[in-house]
């Protein structure tokens, strides 16, 4: 057993300081397990959402020596322990108190997304390439680490106009979909511009489910937008026969 210091942010929407805290540790110990630990010894107000500790319920994201992780999964001895960890709220979204952020514009985005729209009476049968197409994109946990990281919502407050890598995640898993009929491509070009994302790939980074966000999900997106609006042979058909 060693002590370890970790430097917790305290505070809200206005403004707050990181506080120090002593906590014993122990073998296999998460730093979830050193916030409750904290919360159970030193500073019982100390706010932190969290649900399943098991990396599933994808509560308990915060950034962890300014890395985005989920608390749960975050191993104390993956971190140096030699120096203090610091635990702070996700940067892209409103602090509600301490480790809360206020994640509901999430669910707003969600509302926007156009949802399955299955081809009626159809005879289709699923086979299992179908079924891995789309499963890594099911895998989502909205954790919303990836929208934490994505520089577009998190500096250049175009939240409005960029839906963020979550979302095209779930716009992927239904435009990929072979029974789906909806035509999603008008949005993705606009109103969730998926022009605005250009393939850093942070979020893919990030992902705690390792869904490979940018090169599975928004690059397929993006080569679809562009043959439906860029490509210059259908272009110019477009012209000629003024379709
Ligand atoms: Fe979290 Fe990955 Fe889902 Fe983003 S895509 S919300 S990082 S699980
Ligand atoms: Fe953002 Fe991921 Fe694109 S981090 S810029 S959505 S590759
Ligand atoms: Fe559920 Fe961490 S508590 S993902």
């Amino acid at each position: 057993m060693s002590t370890v210091t970790l430097r917790v942010f305290r505070g809200d929407a206005q403004g707050g300081t990181l506080q120090e805290y002593s906590v014993e540790a122990q073998e296999g110990m998460v730093v979830l397990d050193a916030v409750h630990q904290i919360q159970a010894t030193q500073a019982p107000d100390l706010a932190c959402r969290w649900n399943c500790k098991a990396g599933k319920c994808g509560s308990c994201g915060a950034e962890v020596n300014g890395k985005p992780k989920l608390m749960c999964m975050t191993r104390l001895d993956e971190l140096d322990m030699s120096q203090p960890i610091t635990v702070r709220p996700m940067k892209t979204f409103r602090v509600i108190r301490d480790l809360a952020t206020d994640v509901s514009w999430n669910y707003k985005v969600n509302e926007r997304i156009t949802p399955f729209t299955p081809a009626p009476d159809t005879d289709w049968r699923m086979r299992q390439e179908d079924v891995d197409r789309v499963q890594e994109f099911r895998k989502c946990i909205e954790c919303f680490l990836c929208q934490n990281v994505c520089h577009v919502l998190r500096e250049h407050d175009e939240k409005e106009g960029f839906v963020g890598p979550r979302f095209l995640v779930r716009v992927a898993g239904l435009e990929m979909h072979p029974l789906d009929t909806a035509d999603r491509l008008p949005l993705l070009k606009e109103a969730w511009g998926i022009g605005y994302c250009n393939i850093t790939k942070c979020c893919t980074e990030v992902c705690p489910e390792e869904i490979r966000i940018t090169d599975n999900a928004i690059i397929p997106l993006k080569e679809r937008v562009v043959d439906e609006y860029y490509d210059p042979v259908l272009a110019f058909f477009r012209r000629l026969f003024g379709a």
